[in-house]
């Protein structure tokens, strides 16, 4: 369990799979991530066992409670995937699945517990991310946090009936810690 003051990072459980169903099932979220195939219980079952066999060592996920008081809500989740431990390297990623939770900072801390958790305990030396351009909120998101705008791979996504460009992101060890 990683703690922040408006946040709590926890490990998966069996009984997210509703949130994550109502999450990736969202159209006004699903258009700013890679996936986008409509996400069945059969999937997120299989995805969750991955994550404690095959998966166990390359992809670490958390889902984000708010903290309210004295209880917590499910909002979102927020992971580090394809770790490396050669290069020491992995990829960001999140979501605040819960759109009445969006702009309100729960975003930056999250991801500020994740990528220190990423530095400072996995031991990782670059973390990658990206982001479809007309996500403006997530592009901010990112230089907020640190992340350096690395390159824009032209027409890479098609969203909307029409392809945009895919800004991607990078953030090394020592420019975290220099935060
Ligand atoms: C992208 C996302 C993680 C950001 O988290 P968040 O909690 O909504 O954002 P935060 O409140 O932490 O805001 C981060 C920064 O984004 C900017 N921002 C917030 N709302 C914005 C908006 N509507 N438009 C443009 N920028 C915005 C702000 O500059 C803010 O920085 P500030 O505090 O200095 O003003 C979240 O909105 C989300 O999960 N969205 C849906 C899925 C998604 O886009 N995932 C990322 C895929 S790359």
């Amino acid at each position: 369990m990683l703690k922040g003051k408006t946040v709590l990072l926890r490990p998966f459980r069996r009984s997210d799979i509703s949130f994550f169903l109502k999450w990736f099932n969202d159209p006004e979220v699903v258009q700013y991530l890679d996936m986008y195939l409509p996400m069945t219980e059969m999937f997120e079952e299989k995805f969750i066992e991955e994550l404690g066999t095959t998966r166990a060592r390359s992809d670490v996920l958390f889902v984000i409670e708010a903290k309210e008081g004295a209880s917590t809500k499910s909002i979102g989740n927020c992971g580090l995937h394809g770790i490396d431990s050669k290069d020491r390297n992995a990829i960001f990623g999140i979501i605040i699945g819960e759109k009445h939770y969006w702009s309100k900072g729960y975003g930056v801390e999250a991801a500020q517990l994740l990528i220190n958790y990423g530095f400072q305990q996995l031991n990782l030396h670059r973390i990658s991310s990206g982001a479809v351009a007309f996500n403006e909120r997530s592009i901010k998101f990112h230089k907020k946090l640190g992340f350096q705008e690395e390159g824009r791979l032209r027409q890479a996504m098609f969203k909307n009936g029409q392809y945009h460009d895919r800004v991607e992101f990078g953030i090394l060890r020592e420019e975290w810690k220099g935060l």
